[in-house]
C-alpha cells in the first residue's frame, strides 16, 4: 500500500486546497473523495451551481425590467429550463475538472471511494488501507432538516434538490430566511415562481447588521418575495406533487397552513462525519457534532487534523480554504494562521449583501465607543447608470482610534467591494486610510471610500 505524508479526506474547498498546499510544500499527498467528481458540496451542489442559476435568472430580470429603459426594445427572452440546467451543469463540469487538473499538476493522488480511519496513521478506502503520517479530515457538512419533515428531493427539497427541479414550480415555500433560502428563493422568484419565505425569527438573515436586514427584506419584497416572520414550522405534509406546510406564529401560538408545489428546507447545515470511524478513535466532538480541534486544527489524536464545515466556525467555503492552507503549513512545520476576525460573508442575491467584522449590534453589546460612516449608492454615478442605486455601504470604526471594526454593504458587487475593507482590516487600517486612498471614477468602489470619508469630515456626494 502507498505511504503518504498527508491524506486529506474530502475534496471540497477545504480539502482540495489543503491537498494542493501540502503538495506545494513538498509533502507526498493523496485526497480521498467518494463522489464521481472533485470539489465537494461547493462545486457540485452548492456555491458554483447556485451562482450559475443566479446569474442566468438575473439576466432575465434585467431583460424584463431594465432593457427597455435603456432603449433596448423587443420581446424579453423566454426561459428554456432544460438549457438553463445544462448551462449550470456545464459550469459545474468546468470547475470540477479544473480541480482534477490541479491534482495532476501537483501530483496529488485521488483515492476514489469513501474513506475511514481505522487507526491513527491509516486511511481505508474500499479494501485498501493506506499509511499516512498525517490525516486531514475535511468531510464538510450536509443539510439539516427539522423534525416532522421528510426530504424526498422532489417536492420537499434541500438546496441539492432545488438545483435540479424537473420544472419551474408555480409556488415554492422556503423554510428559513438564511443564505440558501434567499439565494435560491431569488432564483425561482425571478423565473416566475411565487415564493413565500417562512422564518422562525423576526428578521431575515440572522446575525446580520440590523439596518442591512431591514433594507434587504424591503428590496426582496419589491422583487416579489413574500415573508412570514416569527413563524415556527411544525411539519410538512407532502404528496407526489404538492405539499402543505404547517407553522405556528410565535406571537400568539396560532397554527396556520400554506400550500405549495415545492418546499425548500433551508434551515441550516450540520457537520458530516458519518462512516469516518471517529467514535472508535476517541476523537472529541462538540455537542453540535463538530470535530474539536486545537488552534492548529489538530484533534485530540496526534496526527489527525480537521478543517472546514466539520469543525467550529462559519460554514463558508473560503473559511475552509483558509484553514486548509494554514493546516498544510502547520503540518509542513511552518506557521499557519487564520484571522477569524476578518472573514467576509456574502449573499449573492441582487443586490448582493456582504459583511466583515463586527455589526453595530455587537459593538453596542460590547460597550465599544464607535462611529458610523454610511454612504448610499444613490450618490454613486456608476450605480445610477446601471440601475443599481439601491443599498449602501456602512463602515464602523473605533471612535477614538478610527480603526475599522466592521463593514456592511448592500448594493451592486457588494461581494467584491468588501475585500478592500478586508485588506484594510488585515493591515489594522483606520477609516482615514481608506478615505485617503484614490479610488477610480466612476466605480462602485467610490461608495466604499465615501463611507470611509463619512467616518471623518463627511462624504462628498451626499
Ligand atoms: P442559515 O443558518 O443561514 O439560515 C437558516 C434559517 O432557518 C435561519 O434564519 C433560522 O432562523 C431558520 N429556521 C430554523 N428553524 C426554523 C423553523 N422551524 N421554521 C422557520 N425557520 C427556521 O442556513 P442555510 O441558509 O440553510 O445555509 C446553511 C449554511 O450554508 C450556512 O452556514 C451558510 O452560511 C452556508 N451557505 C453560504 C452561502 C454563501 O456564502 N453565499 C451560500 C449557501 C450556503
Amino acid at each position: 500500500m502507498a505511504q503518504y505524508d498527508v491524506i486529506v479526506i474530502g475534496s471540497g474547498p477545504g480539502g482540495y486546497v489543503a491537498a494542493i498546499r501540502c503538495a506545494q510544500l513538498g509533502l507526498k499527498t493523496a485526497c480521498v473523495e467518494g463522489r464521481e467528481t472533485l470539489g465537494g458540496t461547493c462545486l457540485n451542489v452548492g456555491c458554483i451551481p447556485s451562482k450559475a442559476l443566479l446569474h442566468a435568472s438575473h439576466q432575465l430580470h434585467e431583460a424584463e425590467h431594465n432593457f427597455a429603459k435603456m432603449g433596448l426594445k423587443g420581446k424579453s427572452p423566454s426561459v428554456d429550463w432544460k438549457q438553463m440546467l445544462s448551462y449550470k451543469d456545464d459550469v459545474i463540469g468546468q470547475n470540477t475538472k479544473g480541480i482534477e487538473f490541479l491534482f495532476k499538476k501537483n501530483k496529488i493522488d485521488w483515492l476514489k471511494g469513501w474513506g475511514s480511519i481505522p487507526e491513527a496513521g491509516k486511511v481505508k478506502v474500499g479494501d485498501a488501507v493506506h499509511d499516512a503520517k498525517n490525516i486531514i479530515v475535511a468531510s464538510g457538512s450536509e443539510a439539516s432538516s427539522l423534525p416532522g419533515i421528510e426530504i424526498d428531493e422532489k417536492v420537499v427539497v434541500t438546496s441539492t434538490g432545488a438545483l435540479t427541479l424537473p420544472k419551474i414550480p408555480k409556488k415554492m415555500i422556503v423554510i428559513g430566511a438564511g443564505v440558501i433560502g434567499l439565494e435560491l428563493g431569488s432564483v425561482y422568484s425571478r423565473l416566475g415562481t411565487e415564493v413565500e419565505v417562512i422564518e422562525f425569527l423576526d428578521a431575515i438573515t440572522p446575525g446580520m447588521d440590523g439596518e442591512v436586514q431591514k433594507t434587504f427584506q424591503k428590496l426582496l419584497q419589491k422583487q416579489g418575495l413574500k415573508f412570514t416572520l416569527g413563524a415556527a414550522v411544525q411539519g410538512v405534509d407532502a404528496s407526489k406533487s404538492k405539499a402543505k406546510v404547517t407553522y405556528k406564529l410565535r406571537k400568539d401560538d396560532s397554527e396556520h397552513t400554506m400550500d405549495a408545489d415545492v418546499v425548500l428546507v433551508a434551515t441550516g447545515r450540520r457537520p458530516y462525519t458519518d462512516g469516518l470511524g471517529l467514535d472508535a478513535l476517541g476523537i472529541e466532538m462538540s455537542q453540535r457534532g463538530q470535530i474539536k480541534t486545537d488552534s492548529h486544527w489538530q484533534t485530540n489524536v496526534k496526527g489527525i487534523y480537521a478543517i472546514g464545515d466539520c469543525i467550529d466556525g462559519p460554514m463558508l467555503a473560503h473559511k475552509a480554504e483558509d484553514e486548509g492552507m494554514a493546516c498544510a503549513e502547520v503540518i509542513a512545520g511552518k506557521a499557519g494562521h487564520v484571522n477569524y476576525g476578518v472573514i467576509p460573508g456574502v449573499i449573492y442575491t441582487h443586490p448582493e449583501v456582504a459583511n466583515v467584522g463586527q455589526t453595530e449590534e455587537q459593538l453596542k453589546e460590547a460597550g465599544r465607543n464607535y462611529k458610523v460612516g454610511k454612504f448610499s449608492f444613490m450618490g454613486n454615478g456608476r450605480a445610477k447608470a446601471n440601475f443599481a442605486a439601491d443599498g449602501f455601504v456602512k463602515i464602523l470604526a473605533d471612535k477614538d482610534t478610527d480603526r475599522i471594526l466592521g463593514a456592511h454593504i448592500i448594493g451592486p458587487m457588494a461581494g467584491d467591494l468588501i475585500h478592500e475593507i478586508c485588506v484594510a482590516m488585515e493591515f489594522g487600517a483606520s477609516a482615514e486610510d481608506l478615505a485617503l486612498t484614490c479610488h477610480a471614477h466612476p466605480t462602485y468602489s467610490e461608495a466604499v471610500r465615501e463611507a470611509a470619508l463619512a467616518c471623518g469630515d463627511g462624504a462628498i456626494h451626499m
